[in-house]
């Protein structure tokens, strides 16, 4: 059986591996992959946007299945292609994946379906838009419509910040088309939570939840990042909260996309926020969330390619889905500079792990046979304990033992957590 995974990054490292522990599975074929990845797939440098490119390696080499990792392919229409010419893939088709593609159309559903989410405005004019700002309540929340490399949310703590948003959004168009239309939202408070889910579009299996650290800095100060660890699970997730979630927001989104004519087959997932008036959506992902990904699939007891492959065929209710007991902890190891201005090409080498400990390289290229640095975020060390805090301790001792010039990690992933699970910090 012969795979390929689109996409290069940790998120995709850790897909890979858990893929590789199915027997049955022989080449991995990753595009584009990284450096780090050799040995376990075989890198094939063909960009994860180049969908044209894709569905031509795929056609020309033994593909049984594809899976497609990050958001721009999916919503660009890779798995459409790629069913086109007769290979079965996990991850939403166009149509579905405008769920993340699009803010408006995914506040659109969520107000049309009932499903509980921040009010909003929907902006096409930059005259309309300050003008609302002027009266809205501060802090307020700016988001432009289209993909933005995770960028295009700006929580505006004065009004100025917030013309400012909107100005270089919609006038200055920094994200292209993406700040063509705007969604400007009320700030909500409380604990984020990540749940990613497998769903073919009928059934939705929710995954082991997590918490994700997007500031740059310890105390989550500093700028936002693609994310700077994880812990799973996320002990403000407490089976009720699960419950109401199920549902009031993941069973009534995903039957509101098959009324719309976009069932949704793949990993769909919910960024929540836990409010005082309960659980709410911050955003949906088309996709597996990234660092996310490296401390829920280490949890995975199940066989990921089976379930995979029931998701993409419609059979999710006829499969296994099995979790660990225990925690997860991620660090993720940056370059220092990261996510402004950071260098790269420094060596990096990494040690052996040991059972439980899992090394996910994102930013790296084998340069003459050595590994050398080339990404802001460059790898995650990521640990299953029985315990979280021991989880975290197994993370920091991996990520201890990872070697380049420059790394920078934060050193509180899973405190909040932490003290959250001892009754604190709430
Ligand atoms: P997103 O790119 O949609 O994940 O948003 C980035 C981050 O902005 C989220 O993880 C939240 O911390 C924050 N955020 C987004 N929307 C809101 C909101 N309505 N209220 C408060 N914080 C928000
Ligand atoms: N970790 C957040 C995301 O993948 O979007």
């Amino acid at each position: 059986m012969n795979i390929l995974l689109v996409g290069s990054g940790g998120r995709e490292h850790a897909i890979l591996q858990k893929l590789r522990e199915n027997p049955e599975v022989e080449t991995v074929y990753v595009l584009p992959g990284n450096g780090g990845m050799a040995g376990e797939g075989t890198c094939v440098d063909i960009a994860a946007k180049d969908v044209p490119s894709i569905v031509d390696f795929a056609k020309t080499h033994p593909v049984d299945f594809a899976v497609v990792a990050p958001d721009d392919p999916l919503v660009l229409g890779a798995v459409d292609a790629l069913n086109a010419v007769g290979i079965p893939c996990f991850g939403p088709t166009q149509k579905a994946a405008m769920i993340e593609g699009s803010k408006v159309f995914a506040k659109q559903l969520m107000k049309k379906y009932g499903i509980p989410t921040a009010r909003y405005e929907v902006f096409t004019d930059l005259k309309a838009a300050l003008q609302y700002v002027e009266t809205c309540p501060i802090p307020t929340v700016v988001k432009a419509d289209g993909l933005a490399l995770g960028k295009g949310v700006i929580i505006a703590q004065t009004r100025q910040e917030a013309r400012d948003a909107l100005r270089s959004m919609m006038e200055d168009k920094v994200f292209g088309q993406a700040g063509s239309q705007v969604v400007i939202e009320e700030f909500l408070t409380g604990p984020e939570v990540s749940v990613l889910s497998f769903t073919d579009g009928e059934t939705l299996v929710p995954m082991v939840s997590s918490m994700d650290h997007k500031r740059a800095l310890d105390g989550d100060r500093g700028l936002n990042t693609g994310g700077m660890g994880t812990v799973a699970p996320n002990p403000y997730y407490t089976p009720e909260i699960a419950q109401t979630c199920m549902d009031t927001i993941f069973l009534p989104t995903i039957r509101a996309m098959k009324a719309e004519g976009r069932p949704f087959r793949g990993c769909l997932y919910f960024g929540l926020m836990l409010t005082a008036d309960g659980p709410k959506v911050i955003e949906y992902n088309c996709r597996f969330g990234d660092p996310e990904t490296q401390v829920v699939l280490p949890l995975l007891e199940s066989d990921l390619l089976t379930i995979m492959k029931a998701t993409a065929e419609g059979k999710l209710a006829e499969s296994e889905v099995k979790w660990r007991d225990g925690n997860a902890c991620c660090v993720v190891l940056a370059s220092r500079g990261y996510p402004t201005k950071y260098e790269k090409g420094f060596s990096l080498t990494l040690p052996k792990t040991k059972e439980n400990e899992y090394i996910y390289v994102a930013g790296a290229a084998m340069e003459d046979g050595v590994l050398k640095t080339n990404g802001g975020r460059v790898v995650g060390a990521a640990v299953v304990a029985d315990t979280l805090e021991s989880a975290i301790a197994g993370a920091y001792d991996l990520a201890g033992r990872i070697h380049f010039d420059n790394a920078y990690c934060r050193s509180d992933i899973g405190q909040r957590a932490l003290a959250a699970g001892k009754g604190g910090n709430r």
